[in-house]
């Protein structure tokens, strides 16, 4: 995710500002830059970690009081110095940095370039600052008037820091979806994206609400709102330490980045869902549209929990698309012989697009001529510059090893892929519409779900005793089963085996007695009837059952010991929500065991070796 600092004072800003880019480093990202206005305005720029940004700083003096600094977390454009903010207006006097997405980027850059604008990036961003400077050409027009007609012009979310070389004694900042705190000190003032890049020299802080700006000087701050009403809003005082900051106060990187996932969801769908036609938007696929149009066979490559994201996408492929689809771990696939065509498409899967196995499958498809795609999370990363097209997750930097916001939006991209290859196909317009309008009611659904945690929590207190754990499922939950069964493992190294729901009374059913308890997934979906039959053949043999079913279902609680529950919704998205009581009661699990969720022992978050 994208960092944020600024500094207005009677200090050096330069020092301030880079100490408040390490502070967020955690958030992750790929390159960095700073400005520093003294009479002129200084802009230094570097890829890579704060120490390529120290390094490109080591030899130059750049003296100043007033300053912005930016890390950037690539959502349009790779990593680059070009790309890397702060960004400036075509004459080098106003400096801009932006957290969040403009989804109408592309039309504005449009316009002006007409009205004669230079582009020096490929981000979203740039067209804001060439906009400001576009509206500071009407006479009398401040900053604050020009950034506050900007905002109002875009579509998506924001957090903004900018200055200008003929207004230098201000920081003019906003915020729209994206968090602005302002840190309020003795004759100086400070801004960040984070409480945790300031919190070294203030503790009084003004947290910005949506559709909030303020003109920031050395004596204070003045709040408005987009119609430039005054709001009155005083400092508080926050008591977090730095650890707790990065985490916005929860225990863990993991518990946090569950709670994301509604606002992650809406950041990997948003401006993606056509709801009147039925379809999904996905720029990154426009150049390959005609190809993926005449693919008669999709196989999807993955590791871990991208291949399970894989094996929901498979269900929803095959159901709405009508693809036959293959899921193949990237660690068997490019040691097969695949039979591959020019009508084959392999598509990738991985978060940090760097699996080494899950790139050696890409690459091997690549030499025998197939079509090859991404759902990649890390914008720039070798996995999607390597593949022909993709689509990018927008999920932000996941910190905690346990993959959880990227699962659920590798299964949201996978939703809107069917949508997009569907509606190449036979997909009505009608079951396009129903679908799409589903989606977008998802994340308000998780977000309901994860303010029942306590729920989960008490379940899993219930079973702090179990060695060993089933999960069950089927059909779009089958692979839900698996992603549960790998979440309690790899945070709480309980033994948890996943398993197609059908396939207990193959064998696995000879484990079960009551010291064995399973989670089996049921919600009232095409295969209910027999996943209730399984749960029946489970409680024969004296095996506990903790039953993920639909909300006012009253069956299921006369057969299971314990019953969780989620919102109807169609069958595809269920595994949307039914993972979210999987995800907290691993993590619960983890904890009650005296286990750091976010430092699981033997496992790193991104596996680049064989
Ligand atoms: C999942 O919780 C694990 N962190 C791991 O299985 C992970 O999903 C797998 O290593 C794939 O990583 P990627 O998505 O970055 O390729």
């Amino acid at each position: 995710m994208c960092g944020i600092v600024g500094y207005i004072g009677k200090r050096e800003a330069l020092p301030i500002l880079m100490d408040g880019l390490r502070r967020l480093e955690y958030r992750g990202y790929d390159s960095a830059g700073v400005a520093v206005l003294n009479g002129d305005l200084h802009v230094v720029k570097a890829v890579g970690k704060i120490a390529s940004l120290d390094q490109a700083l080591s030899d130059l003096t750049i003296p100043g009081t007033n300053g912005i600094a930016h890390t950037r977390w690539a959502t349009h454009g790779v990593p680059s110095e070009e790309n890397a903010h702060p960004h400036i207006d075509c004459h080098g006097k106003i400096a801009l940095v932006h957290n969040g997405i403009i989804e109408n980027y592309s039309e504005l850059r449009e316009s002006l370039k007409v009205a004669g604008h230079i582009f020096r990036s490929e981000t979203d961003t740039e067209v804001l600052v060439h906009l400001v400077e576009h509206l500071l050409n009407f006479p009398g027009t401040t900053l604050a008037d020009a950034v506050r007609s900007a905002v109002r012009r875009i579509r998506g979310t924001y957090g903004i820091a900018a200055f200008r070389l003929l207004e230098p004694e201000q920081i003019v900042v906003a915020r729209l979806g994206s968090p602005i705190v302002l840190g309020v000190g003795d004759g100086e003032m400070l801004v960040a994206s984070d409480a945790n890049a300031i919190i070294g020299h203030t503790r009084q802080v003004v947290f910005l609400d949506d559709g909030e700006m303020a003109v920031l000087t050395a004596d204070g701050y003045r709040v408005s709102s987009l119609d430039n009403l005054p709001v009155k809003k005083s400092p508080e005082q926050i008591d977090w330490n730095v650890e707790d900051a990065q985490k916005n106060g929860y225990a863990h990187f993991m518990l946090k980045e569950m709670h994301e996932q509604p606002e992650v969801m809406r950041n990997s769908t948003r401006g993606r869902l056509d709801v009147t036609n039925g379809n999904a938007i996905l720029g990154g696929l426009r150049d390959v549209a005609d190809r993926t149009r005449e693919i008669d066979r999709l196989i999807i490559v993955g590791c871990g929990s991208a291949y399970f994201a894989a094996q929901v996408g498979e269900y929803m492929l095959e159901e709405y698309a009508g693809i036959p689809v293959e899921v193949e771990l990237a660690s068997e696939f490019r040691y097969r012989k695949p039979i591959i065509t020019a009508r084959t498409a392999v598509l990738a899967v991985s978060q940090s697009g760097e699996t080494a196995d899950t790139l050696a499958a890409i690459r091997e498809a690549k030499m025998k001529g197939a079509l090859t795609l991404g759902i990649v999370n890390a914008v720039g990363s070798t996995i999607a510059r390597e593949t022909d097209a993709g689509v990018y997750n927008h999920a932000g930097p996941e910190m905690g090893v346990a993959s959880t916001k990227a699962f659920l939006s590798q299964a949201t991209v996978f939703a809107l892929l069917t949508l997009f290859l569907g509606r190449q196909r036979q997909m009505s317009v009608t079951t396009g519409t129903r679908i799409a309008e589903e989606l977008a009611r998802i994340p308000d659904l998780v977000a309901g779900l994860l303010a029942r945690q306590d729920e989960y929590r008490t379940v899993a207190e219930k079973y702090s005793w179990a060695k060993d754990f089933f999960y069950l499922g089927r059909k779009y939950c089958a692979p839900l089963a698996f992603e549960g069964a790998l979440k309690l493992k790899e945070v709480s190294y309980i033994h948890a085996e996943g398993y197609g729901a059908g396939e207990m009374k193959h064998g696995p059913i000879a484990l079960i007695d009551e010291t064995f308890p399973s989670i089996v997934l049921c919600p009232e979906d095409s295969v209910y009837e027999k996943t209730k039959s399984c749960i029946e053949e489970l409680r024969a043999r004296r095996g506990k059952v903790i039953a993920i079913t639909t909300e006012g279902n009253q069956e299921i609680r006369q057969i299971a010991d314990d019953v969780i529950f989620i919102p109807k919704t169609l069958e595809m998205l269920t595994p949307l929500l039914a993972i979210i009581p999987l995800q907290l009661f691993a993590y619960h699990m983890s904890v009650l065991r005296g286990f750091d969720p976010d430092r699981p022992r033997n496992l790193a978050k991104s596996v680049t070796v064989e």
